[in-house]
C-alpha cells in the first residue's frame, strides 16, 4: 500500500496500552514516518521525563508536551504516538483532530499494570499503590479517550493485530488513502 500526502494517524491512550509499539508497526506497514512525542520532549528538554517531573514539575512537562505535539501535528504523513496525558490538556484534542485521525488504545487496569510493572520511566506511577493510581487516572481520563475517532481495546490482542486493524480502518473521507 502506498500512502500519498495524507493526514496523520495520532495514537492516544493510557500508559501501557501499546501506543509506541503499535505506532512503529503502523509506520512499518504503511511507510508513514513514526514520531513519539515523549522522545521529542526528552530531546527538547535535554533530560529524561523523570527528571522533568522531578526538577520542573508536571505543569512544566505538560507545557513542553503541548508545544512538541503542536509542532508534530503541523507535518503530514506521520504516525504520532502521544503520551497518555496529552489529550487531557485543553486544546490538544482540537489540534490533533485538525491534523488527522485520533485513535485511542485501551486496556484493562490489570493488563496495564502487567505491561508496565518492570519499567521505571513513568513518574506518575512511582507510588506505593500503582494499581490504585492507574484506576484513578483511568477514571479521570476516560472522557478524554472517548473523544477519539476510534477506540480499540488492546487487552487480548497483539500489537500487530492492533496495527493491522488501524491500517485497515475504513478511514473517514478526510484521509486520503491510495492503494
Ligand atoms: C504520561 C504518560 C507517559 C509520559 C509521562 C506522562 C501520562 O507516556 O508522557 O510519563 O500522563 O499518562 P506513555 O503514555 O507513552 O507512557
Amino acid at each position: 500500500m502506498i500512502l500519498t500526502k495524507i493526514d496523520n494517524i495520532i495514537l492516544t491512550g493510557f500508559m501501557g496500552t501499546g501506543k509506541t509499539v503499535v505506532g512503529k508497526l503502523i509506520a512499518e506497514k504503511t511507510g508513514l514516518i513514526f514520531v513519539d512525542t515523549d522522545a521529542l520532549i526528552v530531546e527538547a528538554a535535554g533530560k529524561s521525563i523523570n527528571s522533568i517531573f522531578e526538577e520542573d514539575g508536571e505543569d512544566a512537562f505538560r507545557r513542553i508536551e503541548t508545544q512538541v505535539l503542536s509542532e508534530a501535528c503541523k507535518n503530514k504523513g506521520r504516525v504520532i504516538s502521544t503520551g497518555g496525558g496529552a489529550v487531557t490538556i485543553e486544546g490538544n484534542i482540537r489540534v490533533i483532530k485538525d491534523s488527522g485521525i485520533l485513535v485511542a488504545l485501551t486496556a484493562s487496569s490489570d493488563t496495564i499494570l502487567n505491561r508496565i510493572e518492570d519499567e521505571g520511566h513513568r513518574p506518575l506511577l512511582k507510588t506505593d499503590n500503582p494499581k490504585q493510581k492507574i484506576e484513578d487516572l483511568l477514571l479521570e481520563r476516560q472522557a478524554f479517550y472517548k473523544k477519539a475517532d476510534i477506540v480499540i481495546d488492546t487487552t487480548n490482542i497483539s500489537p500487530d493485530t492492533v496495527a493491522e486493524k488501524i491500517v485497515n480502518l475504513k478511514v473517514p473521507e478526510r484521509l486520503k488513502w491510495k492503494h
